[in-house]
């Protein structure tokens, strides 16, 4: 039943233009899979005015907190004024360039509920985790950390992101896939009422998208460097 709809998620991180937008704009494809475009901060208003309506909006980041003398920040209610329906928490690269603890991504992931928007809060464990064999150790800790404490009646998404998947070209094996998502996806069930998608992130692309996919318990994709092209992001929306 939950495998029809997927949900196929663009992180354009710190790339793309008006005119990549504008090409983004004449967006052919069947409707049938969730889209949601995540741009920079500055490119939002035009992601607004110039994709299909049928494609949601997410932003990259927001404040934990709603106002005040926090500069260069941005509140999760000035998002939700832009027409933002989704934002991107806990990022490994925010975590990791911008020291981002569970505990703030949980503040974040507050904020955003709190302004109505859907978070698709990453986690993911890096090589030397996965390397000493204590990947869903570690998975384990960031939903504790970050998701515990939000209330069991909310909607949130996941993204699992291994860390030394992403921008690398390396992808987990099916069975890894398989594992990391059935354990996660029973430890969101535990705590919370609807049922969680769980995306998958790193080195996706328009030749691994229909297996990772089908995997059971992969609720769809997030995507990085192959979102930026857009013939292989229409290609990745059909899988
Ligand atoms: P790549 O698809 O470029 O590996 O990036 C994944 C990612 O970080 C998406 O958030």
């Amino acid at each position: 039943m939950k495998n029809n709809h997927k949900i196929i998620a663009a992180n354009w991180k710190m790339n793309g233009s008006e005119e990549l937008m504008n090409e983004f704009s004449k967006f052919m494809l069947a409707k049938h899979n969730e889209i949601i475009i995540c741009p920079p901060f500055t490119l939002l208003d035009s992601a607004k005015t110039l994709l299909p309506s049928f494609i949601k909006i997410g932003a990259q980041n927001c404040s934990e907190e709603d106002k005040g003398p926090f500069t260069g920040e941005i509140s999760a209610s000035m998002l939700q004024e832009k027409s933002v329906s989704h934002v991107l928490i806990g990022h490994s690269e925010r975590r990791t360039l911008f020291k981002e603890t569970d505990d703030v991504i949980f503040k974040k992931t507050k904020a955003a509920i709190k302004s109505k928007l859907t978070p698709i809060v990453c986690i993911g464990e890096t090589l030397s985790e996965k390397k000493a064999n204590k990947t869903l150790q570690v998975l384990d800790c960031q939903i504790d950390g970050s998701l515990a404490k939000i209330n069991p009646h909310e909607q949130v998404i996941v993204a699992y992101e291994p860390v030394w998947a992403i921008g690398t070209g390396l992808t987990p094996d099916e069975n890894e896939i398989k594992e990391t998502h059935l354990h996660i996806k029973t430890k969101l069930g535990q705590h919370f009422n609807a049922d969680i998608p769980v995306l998958y992130g790193g080195s996706a692309n328009a030749k691994n998208c229909s297996q990772i996919i089908s995997i059971d318990n992969v609720g769809g994709l997030l995507v990085g460097g192959a979102s930026l092209t857009k013939h292989e992001f229409i290609a990745i929306c059909n899988c």
